[in-house]
């Protein structure tokens, strides 16, 4: 049992049930989280837009025998990338097997490391890695993936996220080389405007942040160029009060 020094009298305190504990924690988790993260979709039911990406996933995540992969996913910032890959690696993989890491983080020796752990998990579970803004990579980090996924042991998922478009001039090369490895998810931000808005809406009032009829969402969202990180940032700026 704790002991607080009010003054000169020591007070004893109660120790406080887990669950108490872990109900505070929760909501001071929710508290500090910034409004982009709470509201991070966990499923492609509450994911707007990417109409055409969501039915790729689910055509190539529903091939019989499909036991390995690497996915490429391009397009503006703010429009669910890194969220979607998210949401692909907790379909088949359990939280502790799945690792992100950003691309100016990934290096040669990075990538070794990851090799070394990829047919570390359970037996029938998934390991995966999520490497966001992949553009940034080292050369030598590129060439160690570019033969890494040549050879990916079963059950093993990669997932790229980057702003650029993969016909870009990306890692020196005139092709991008992944473009013949990798299974390719392109984004748009065209229209999104509406959907946004409404999403946007909705998690103000549930915030006590609202205060605008829903034209001003749209015309936030068309500010924030269909930024979606960029429009709930406005929005936890009391920006719509
Ligand atoms: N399609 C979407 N549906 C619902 N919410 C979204 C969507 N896209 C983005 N968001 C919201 O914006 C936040 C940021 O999204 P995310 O990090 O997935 O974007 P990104 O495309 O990876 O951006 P960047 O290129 O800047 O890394 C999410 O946590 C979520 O709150
Ligand atoms: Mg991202």
């Amino acid at each position: 049992m704790f002991v607080a020094i009010m003054g000169k009298i020591a007070v004893p305190i109660k120790p406080m049930p887990t669950f108490q504990v872990a109900v505070k924690l929760k909501i001071w988790g929710d508290f500090n989280m910034q409004l982009y993260e709470k509201y991070r979709p966990k499923t492609l039911d509450d994911f707007i837009g990417q109409d055409k990406v969501k039915n790729q996933v689910a055509r190539l995540m529903a091939r019989p025998g499909w036991d390995r992969d690497a996915i490429w996913i391009q397009g503006p910032s703010g429009t669910g990338k890194t969220t979607l890959a998210w949401i692909i690696a907790n379909t088949v993989a359990s939280g502790l097997f799945i690792d992100e890491l950003d691309g100016d983080k990934c290096n040669v020796q990075a990538v070794r490391e990851l090799e070394r752990t990829l047919s570390l998990c359970a037996p029938n579970s998934w390991r995966c890695v999520i490497i966001n803004e992949c553009h940034s990579m080292s050369r030598q980090a590129v060439q160690a993936w570019l033969s890494l996924l040549e050879r990916l042991p079963k059950h093993t998922l990669v997932i790229f996220t980057t702003t650029e478009n993969l016909k870009a001039d990306l890692f020196g090369n005139f092709s991008n080389p992944f473009a013949s490895r990798c299974k390719v998810l392109s984004f748009t931000n065209q229209g999104l405007c509406q959907a946004m808005a409404v999403k946007a809406h909705e998690i103000a009032e549930k915030e006590g942040l609202n205060g605008q009829p829903i034209e001003k969402y749209v015309r936030l969202v068309q500010d924030c160029k269909n930024n979606m990180r960029a429009v709930l940032q406005k929005i936890d700026s009391c920006e719509m009060i």
